[in-house]
């Protein structure tokens, strides 16, 4: 599977519902950004992404960062209407987010449908935000069925996308086992990614021809600043999906600055 472009690296930062007040949401992205601007080779060739909950979006979207973008987590399918509760990706562009997290396990744990993130992928990438689509099997069993329920899970969640639709999604790939929230979780290796990754690069090729290569995929699933530069270097990657860590602003910009000295 060629892959003749060079991707641009990027590490996305996923607070989920943390943290409790905008006060302390506003600390954090501001000593991440400023922490961030010290440090070289994050211009052009990495994008950092900061998913907040909703609520502090707007608020984050007024500090001052030429390094950072603000992505959201999750968003309705659909622009505007009679939804209680809900919050469109047109809404969200309009704060300034330029990603949104969709189909993460956490709300597929919900109830959530690939179907349903098939149509929210849809109607975000018509909002004009960059979906990231996470996918993963719960657990690895022996006969291997955990390749087919990725397949499967792919290839729904992205059904009638075409080449140019399809160049726009980053696939992140969670296996839920790893994750930090998953009780009794266990560490996936960067081999374990790769494998997957491989994987899932045959399927975006089976399906987008030419143009599968240019997909970013990374990786989620309890990466800290001690495992991200092996994934990095040997999960086959683009760019890493950080939950917990992301919360520890030391922590995330370690993670960024090994990203960066990569990259260089
Ligand atoms: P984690 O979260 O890094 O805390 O495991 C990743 C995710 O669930 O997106």
């Amino acid at each position: 599977m060629p892959n003749n472009k060079v991707a641009t690296k990027i590490i996305f930062g996923n607070w989920k519902m943390n943290p409790l007040t905008l006060k302390e949401a506003e600390k954090l992205f501001s000593l991440v950004a400023k922490n961030v601007s010290q440090i070289k080779n994050t211009d052009k060739k990495m994008e950092i992404v900061i998913c907040p909950p909703f609520i502090y979006l707007e608020a984050l979207s007024k500090i001052r960062t030429s390094k950072i973008k603000l992505g959201a987590q999750d968003a309705f399918p659909g622009d505007v209407g009679a939804f209680t509760g809900e919050v469109s990706g047109e809404m969200l562009s309009g704060l300034g987010a330029k990603y949104v997290i969709l189909g993460h396990s956490e709300k597929r744990a919900g109830g959530e449908t690939n179907n349903e993130v098939n149509k929210k992928i849809k109607s975000a990438l018509a909002a004009g935000l960059r979906p990231v689509l996470c996918m993963g099997e719960g657990v690895r069993d022996p006969e291997h069925n955990y390749f087919n329920f990725v397949k499967t899970e792919l290839e729904e969640c992205l059904n009638g996308l075409n080449k140019n639709l399809i160049s726009k999604v980053i696939i992140a790939y969670e296996p839920i086992w790893a994750i930090s929230s998953t009780q009794n979780r266990k560490d996936a290796t960067p081999a374990d990614c790769l494998e997957m990754v491989i994987f899932i690069r045959k399927i975006l090729s089976d399906k987008f021809r030419d143009v599968a290569g240019g997909v970013r995929i990374v990786y989620g699933g309890s990466v800290n600043e001690k495992d991200a530069g092996d994934f990095l270097q040997k999960g086959g990657v683009d760019g890493l999906l950080v939950g917990k860590a992301s919360l520890d602003a030391k922590k995330f910009v370690e993670i960024i600055k090994i990203c960066a000295t990569l990259n260089k």
